[in-house]
């Protein structure tokens, strides 16, 4: 029986390489952005089958020595792929970023169980030969890819139950935790970690130095939580770019110590990827990116309560024909969709209403800030879902000069980027830049409340005396607005 060449294995690693390459191209607009999926789908897909066809050679070469257990790496695709497919099937997109984080919990631990397994019995991976010790080089990646990989396990297991508002479990809740001397005890872990690093890479012998090892281990694992729990509120977005980079880096650690191409390029991928995302949407918040790295900002908590304090002020309200009377009269429209639409799920409605009032010679645009709703590119997503054509979809810095000679804004289901509050000094939210809706000449608020949003920030804009509230859940009142366009 012949088996896969190494020659054949490089060659299909570096098609699955240029596919995620490609893939990211893709991504980069929602115009190409299925295109982009289904380079990434074909890359992983490639990438895993030749992982199996390569194991499957290397156990029927080792047959003699008791084999490496292909039964179960076949059994650990087919449970991990369903488990996938059954998650990726049934999760709604509200709740996309906890699942995001969970993956990412797994990515990490399975860098840490890899690394283990490479410092235990390094010629299986054929990193030495059986009887000598790692090279100080392997010890090194194998150091860090273990640290990184426990630190975005635990760190991601902290931001899946903060984003889930699993809040009876006191390290889960929304608001941040933090205590005296946080940062402190994270530098005092940090120089530990280092120390032990270099008793684990100059060990004499040939036997690895386990006990820094695992020490550092565990570390790791406290040092995740310990810089995920003082993160909260509106930042947790930024949180789960931060962690999706951190995994990336994990698996690109241990692609250099297996020697594995794909790896390393799909890790430094999705590595700098993350950091890229991390960064713009630090801007997007006007956070600074450094103290996300490190840990513990998230904004005061009781400043945060006293900007969320509601204050008892009158609002003017409309119903959702009023609303479509005005939108039927203006000139231009333009719409910021936010949480509240996606949880709605009134996207389809939504683009029936701006088809009719386009129909009638309005001209609609859509705004979309950055972090509206609870993912990157939350906003872009359900409107492609829709089939809202991609030419009337902007991004917040090529709209933001039009809300001054704008007729009407239509706010749906969105708080915090359209909140004015950000302009204030001493708002928990000072300095994030926004849609700015307040701008316009008339604008229309649909809720269902005047409940705050993620910040729990009260919003100055809903009681603007050229705003108008429109009461209720976002695709009845849509729905009914489009009754109402004739
Ligand atoms: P939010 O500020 O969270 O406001 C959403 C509003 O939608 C709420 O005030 C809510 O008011 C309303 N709403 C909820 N269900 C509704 C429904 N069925 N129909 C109509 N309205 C409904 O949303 P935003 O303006 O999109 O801002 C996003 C916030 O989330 C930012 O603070 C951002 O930092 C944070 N965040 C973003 C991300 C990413 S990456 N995008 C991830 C995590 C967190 P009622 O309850 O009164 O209806």
């Amino acid at each position: 029986m012949s088996y896969i060449s190494m020659n054949l294995v490089t060659m299909f690693y570096l098609i699955a390489s240029v596919c995620f390459i490609q893939a990211l191209k893709g991504l980069s607009s929602p115009a190409t952005a299925r295109t982009g999926n289904a380079f990434g789908m074909s890359g992983m897909a490639i990438a895993t089958v030749t992982t199996v066809a390569l194991i499957f050679k290397l156990q029927a070469q080792a047959a003699t020595t008791g084999g490496l257990g292909f039964g179960l790496v076949l059994l650990g695709v087919v449970v991990g792929g369903g488990i996938g497919a059954f998650a990726a099937k049934k999760v709604e997109m509200t709740k996309m970023p906890e699942l995001v984080a969970a993956m990412h919990s797994l990515i990490g631990l399975a860098a840490v169980c890899i690394a283990v397994a490479v410092v235990a019995e390094p010629w299986v991976f054929q990193i030495t030969t059986a009887g000598v010790a790692l090279p100080f080089g392997n010890r090194l990646e194998l150091f860090i890819g273990t640290f990184v990989g426990a630190v975005t396990f635990s760190g991601s297991v902290i931001a899946f139950g903060k984003l889930s508002g699993k809040y009876k479990f006191r390290l889960f809740q929304g608001a941040p935790v933090s205590f005296p001397g946080q940062h402190m005890l994270n530098l005092g872990i940090a120089i530990a970690l280092v120390a032990l690093g270099l008793v684990f890479c100059f060990a004499p012998g040939i036997e690895p130095a386990w006990t820094p090892f695992i020490i550092m281990a565990l570390l790791a694992f406290i040092l995740g939580v310990l810089i995920i729990i003082p993160i909260g509120g509106a930042d947790m977005p930024v949180v789960v770019s931060m962690l999706n980079s951190y995994s990336g880096w994990a698996a690109a650690g241990i692609g250099f110590s297996l020697n594995n191409s794909m790896l390393i390029i799909a890790g430094s991928l999705v590595g700098s990827s993350g950091a890229i995302l991390s960064y713009i949407m630090c801007k997007a918040m006007n956070r600074s990116f450094f103290n996300v790295i490190l840990g513990g900002f998230g904004g005061d908590p009781a400043a945060a309560a006293a900007g969320g304090a509601q204050e008892q002020r009158p609002v003017k309200s409309g119903s959702a024909e009023d609303a479509a009377f005005i939108m039927s009269n203006a000139e231009t429209v333009i719409i910021v969709p936010g949480y509240g639409l996606a949880v709605a799920r009134a996207q389809h409605s939504l683009k029936e209403l701006v088809e009719k009032l386009t129909h009638k010679g309005v001209i609609v645009k859509y705004a979309i800030h950055p972090v509206a709703g609870r993912m990157p590119g939350h906003m872009n997503v359900l409107l492609a879902e829709a089939e809202v054509p991609y030419d009337q979809v902007f991004e917040m810095e090529d709209i933001n000069g039009e809300f001054g000679q704008t007729d009407v804004v239509l706010v749906l289901g969105a708080n915090d980027v359209v909140n004015p509050a950000a302009k204030d000094p001493k708002s928990p939210i000072a300095g994030m830049p926004i849609l700015e809706a307040y701008k316009a000449k008339s604008i229309i608020v649909n809720k269902r409340s005047m409940a705050s949003g993620y910040a729990g920030l009260d919003n100055d804009l809903f009681y603007q005396a050229n705003t108008m509230m429109v009461f209720g859940d976002a695709k009845k009142v849509i729905e009914a607005m489009v009754k109402a366009v004739d």
